[in-house]
């Protein structure tokens, strides 16, 4: 797994340690694929179905809310158009992983396994560089505007829309996580929300995901 050692300083990257714990578990169990075990492909496709989701939620709320409230508080961004378009070969390096996931996840034998294995890999170079890049030049700018009005009012607006899938994103976030980024997340949501969230919303993720990287 690509270790990155990183202070948290807001919500993005603990989220980002998120995708990098879970994309070299994806490597890993397609690299280990047993076609003797066919309920392991239906829990990798539940799994891959939760990550692909957040992938696109992550980088939407990124260019849709985010973003624009950084460009209006500091007006020399000009690093956002590049992040933005690293987005993009994001989105198509996630599309054709997805792609491959589907079709392991009709036919799983060692062949499709690898093929995922593969378009997977790729993905995971596309956003591990990107999430690096994003972290070295745009976090500590986010990270000193991020108790602004704005700022607050755009993390208000996204934990509105996140409310339903909440229990299940704090799970997910603590699913083999580290120490470090368990205080990440801890600065960034108070511990009885963080408690009462995993324990009632998290139950699916806990009973039908984390079982999976056992
Ligand atoms: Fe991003």
């Amino acid at each position: 797994m690509t270790t990155v050692n990183t202070t948290h300083q807001t919500m993005n990257t603990v989220i980002h340690a998120a995708f990098r714990r879970t994309l070299a578990r994806f490597d890993t169990a397609l690299g280990d694929f047993d076609t003797t075990a066919p309920e392991r492909a239906r829990q990798l496709t539940a799994a891959w179905d939760m990550l692909a989701a957040e992938l696109h939620h992550h980088h939407s709320y990124e260019e849709d809310i985010f973003w624009p409230v950084l460009q209006k508080l500091c007006p020399d961004l000009a690093m956002v158009e590049e992040l933005d378009g690293e987005h993009d070969a994001m989105r198509a390096a996630l599309d054709r992983a997805d792609r491959s996931m589907q079709d392991f996840a009709s036919a799983a034998t060692p062949e499709s396994a690898q093929k995922a294995r593969v378009a997977v890999g790729h993905l995971s170079d596309v956003l591990l560089n990107h999430l690096a890049h994003e972290e070295r030049d745009l976090e500590p700018i986010s990270a000193r505007y991020q108790e602004t009005p704005e700022m607050k009012a755009a993390t208000k607006t996204v934990i509105k829309s996140e409310l339903g899938r909440l229990g299940q994103l704090i799970a997910w976030l603590q699913d083999g996580a580290d120490d470090n980024d368990r205080r990440g997340l801890r600065k960034q949501i108070p511990d009885p929300v963080v408690f009462v969230a995993n324990a009632v919303g998290g139950r699916r993720y806990r009973r039908e995901i984390a079982p999976i990287w056992v």
